[in-house]
């Protein structure tokens, strides 16, 4: 049995908004960010600074929300001091501990009383941190989940798991404050664009395991559930204001300070991920509002070829000679799930059959019979 099309009204992809697979070899236009209204979390360091420099000249309005206070700060007053960042613009940092929901409680409500259309455009969940200390390391600084102290009785201490506190936790909750703020309507008196945007920094961590960091992955495969649940319900949210679109970014190793020295060496002579490539990623996610659920992976720049799948007809496969050959052939982003509900869909769409089938085959009575079990006599497997 086929996988139905997109053209087919009962698709899976239909319902769920979903945009065809990305196509990075095509232009994008930059000027749907100007006076986007966008929240970064993390945004005081590598990724998150970065998209604030690039997006700050396109003439966006950035509320940059971060631990690292002097970081922050010092980068306010850098794009405030760029040239093309003109003085209308809302450059503004403040403190927020994504972990602690009052704080970013209160960065949202800032970033929407500071925002001249007072409400956000796009929100960005890029603070993260990763596991310090590698599998060698036995110190007591060190604080990787699999490595567990020597004796453990009742008084020992819980593996704090900070990690998954801050790359999941306080995702977790700019997801949940995005989902009530995204749809908010500007103030009428202001020009406004319909679009709104949540995107979710996960990692390549999100799709393979990356070994001495198996907090660190834990947190970024549950980044990947989130925004997998989150892309075919978010839209959903309203059906009166801007629907939210969900998408993801998943880098390889960008050299920031987040990765450790151990991974630094472990990743001597293997290629890394160019910031520009990124940059451009996660600008095209904001600018374009066409795109809708995806996930795109960052990583370094690989030869490919084309080539022909029965099923998926012209595809681009990646071959040997990772960056060499010529620059129109390589290619460091990729749609991450480029067809998965086309592939899932089939199973989904049976699946679904089955359980409706009972539904019918059991009927009212069926249906009158469980409810009064449910209601009176359930007491749940002991
Ligand atoms: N650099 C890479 O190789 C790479 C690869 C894949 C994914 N990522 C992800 O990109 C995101 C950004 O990382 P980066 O590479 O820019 O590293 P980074 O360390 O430069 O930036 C992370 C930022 O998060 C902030 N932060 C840490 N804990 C916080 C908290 N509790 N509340 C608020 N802010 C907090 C830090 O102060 C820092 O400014 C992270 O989610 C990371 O997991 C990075």
């Amino acid at each position: 049995m086929a996988a139905p099309s997109r053209d087919d009204p009962w698709s899976v992809v239909n319902m769920v908004d979903l945009s065809p697979p990305v196509d990075c070899s095509k232009p994008y236009d930059t000027s749907t960010l100007v006076g986007k209204t966008i929240l970064i979390t993390g945004g005081a360091s590598g990724l998150g600074a970065a998209f604030a420099r690039h997006w700050a000249k396109h003439g966006s309005h950035l509320i940059i929300g971060d631990v690292n206070d002097r970081l922050g700060e010092e980068l306010v007053a850098e794009l405030r001091s760029m040239p093309s960042v003109s003085p209308e613009q809302v450059i503004t940092y403040q403190h927020c501990d994504v972990t602690s929901w009052t704080d970013q409680v209160a960065l949202f409500q800032a970033a929407v009383s500071l925002s001249p259309t007072r409400s956000l455009d796009a929100v960005v969940a890029g603070a993260g941190i990763s596991e310090s200390g590698n599998l060698m390391d036995s110190s007591p600084s060190a604080t990787l989940f699999d490595r567990p102290p020597a004796t453990i009785d009742a008084s020992t201490p819980p593996p704090p798991l900070r990690v998954l506190a801050v790359n999941l936790t306080g995702v977790m909750y700019t997801s949940h404050l995005a989902l009530h703020h995204l749809p908010r309507r500007p103030e009428p008196s202001s020009s406004h664009q319909e679009d709104r945007h949540l995107l979710l920094i996960a990692s390549i961590a999100g799709l393979i395991p990356l070994p001495g960091q198996t907090e660190y992955t834990a947190s970024k495969h549950a980044v990947m559930g989130l925004f997998r649940a989150l892309r075919g319900t978010a839209w959903t949210t309203t059906t009166t204001a801007p629907r939210i679109r969900v998408n993801a970014l998943c880098p390889y190793f960008v050299d920031t300070p987040i990765l450790p020295r151990s991974a630094i060496a472990v990743l001597a002579g293997a290629g890394q991920t160019d910031l520009a490539d990124v940059i451009d990623a996660a600008t095209r996610l904001v600018a374009d509002a066409g795109i809708r659920g995806r996930a795109l992976l960052v990583g370094p720049k690989v030869r490919v070829v084309d080539g022909t799948d029965e099923a998926l007809g012209p595809v681009r496969v990646v071959e040997g000679e990772a960056w060499r050959g010529e620059e129109e052939r390589r290619q460091g982003v990729w749609d991450v799930y480029g067809h998965d509900y086309e592939r899932v869909e089939t199973f989904v769409w049976r699946y679904l059959w089955a359980l409706n089938m009972i539904r019918t085959v059991k009927g009212w009575t069926g249906f009158v019979r469980d409810l009064v079990w449910a209601c009176f006599y359930r007491r749940g497997t002991r």
